[in-house]
């Protein structure tokens, strides 16, 4: 089978193989297009998550507005400054400023904050902060900001209305059409899906590969689902069959082998862009995930920045991966196990070198 143009149907038996030998040369093909079209160089994005707030239901999420167990910070502008400063000592390319859509992060206050990192640090800044107006958007380009992620999660409309109630006020969202929109503004878009949604099918997950070779995007996450208890999602049952709304042997697990499928043909269908091995995938192995996915089609890792003290409260999942204390600890750790791999370190903002 070649790895070229593969069709649906090719890339969801894939999804389905299970013989070692032939995933080995799935890995040798994901690692050998790595290799070719972004290079040896592991960029490191800063990963500062900015606010726990979030106003949206999202039914997966711990950050979820009703889920009340949860005490809720936002960083000051001070304390997102500091951690820009960190990202530029420790030589990252880029800073990622994450939250929970939270309105308490105001269009000026985050318009402000990327005009002084960018005017003391120079680093390519990175916004993931939800579905916001596209007013929001315009203003953070006009300060500054270079990169948006927005994953969408899934490509399954049925699955995604299911998942993604809208918005106070709001009717139901299309992340698709808000990436094109984030790219019309100038923005190089990020985006992704989550491996092993309780009620997604080898099908779907096939079509959200197909869908990322069709869209063209500069950035690409996947990790696992990983279920959370004070979740809608998190209190039924995952893995295989679990999901009523499937026929048995449909639902595609949460595993640790589906996330490193998903990123090898992930890098299979968009050799060019860049794909970072996620934290999600790393709690699933603390001592290899994050490995076997650089290996497997990554060339990205973001270690995190976040102070300790407001580390703790941003449970997307629970028991995120990453046994650092510090963003100091976090840097030591990851450089490490990057050049344990034979790998370099990348330097300078990482941008996507568009190919062909
Ligand atoms: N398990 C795994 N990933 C999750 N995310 C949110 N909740 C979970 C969960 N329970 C991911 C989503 C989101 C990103 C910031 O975190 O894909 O886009
Ligand atoms: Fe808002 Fe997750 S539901 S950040």
């Amino acid at each position: 089978m070649t790895f070229e143009n593969m069709t649906l149907t090719e890339i969801e038996s894939w999804l389905r193989e299970k013989d070692p030998a032939r995933l080995e040369l799935l890995w040798a093909a994901a690692d050998g297009a790595r290799k070719a079209h972004v290079g040896e160089a592991v960029h490191l994005r800063g990963l500062i998550e900015v606010s726990s707030h979030c106003c949206r239901l999202c039914g997966y999420c711990g950050l979820r507005a009703d889920n009340h167990g949860l005490e809720r910070y936002r960083m000051t502008r001070d304390e997102i400054l500091n951690c820009a400063r960190e990202a530029r000592e420790f030589g990252y390319g880029t800073v990622v400023m994450q939250a929970g859509e939270d309105y308490g992060l105001t269009r000026e206050f985050i318009a402000d904050i990327i005009r002084a990192i960018k005017e003391e640090t120079g680093l390519a800044v990175t916004l993931s902060l939800g579905e916001r107006p596209d007013e929001d958007f315009i203003a953070w380009r006009a300060a500054g900001a270079d990169r948006y992620l927005l994953r969408f999660e899934t490509s399954d409309p049925r699955l995604y209305a299911m998942i993604h109630p809208p918005g106070p006020g709001r009717t139901m969202s299309d992340r698709l059409a808000m990436l094109e929109r984030l790219r019309g503004f100038g923005y190089e878009i990020g985006s992704g899906v989550m491996v092993g949604i309780p009620g997604q099918s080898y099908g779907m997950l096939a079509r959200d590969i197909d869908t990322f070779r069709n869209m063209d995007l500069d950035m690409i996450g996947v990790g696992p689902y990983i279920s959370h208890p004070a979740t809608p999602l998190g209190s039924e049952e995952t893995g295989e069959g679990a999901s009523p709304t499937l026929l048995p042997g449909e639902q595609v697990p949460n595993s640790e082998l589906m996330t490193y499928k998903t990123v090898a043909l992930t890098r299979l269908a968009r050799p060019d862009a860049n794909i970072p091995s996620t934290t999600a995938l790393a709690t699933l192995n603390l001592a290899q995930g994050r490995e076997l996915g650089l290996q497997r089609g990554a060339n990205i890792v973001m270690p995190n920045l976040t102070p300790p003290e407001y580390r703790k409260l941003y449970e997307i999942y629970p028991a995120k991966a990453c046994i650092a204390e510090t963003g100091r600890e976090c840097h030591t750790c990851m450089g490490a196990r990057i050049r344990c791999l034979g790998r370099e370190l990348g330097r300078g903002p990482g941008g996507r070198k568009r190919q062909g």
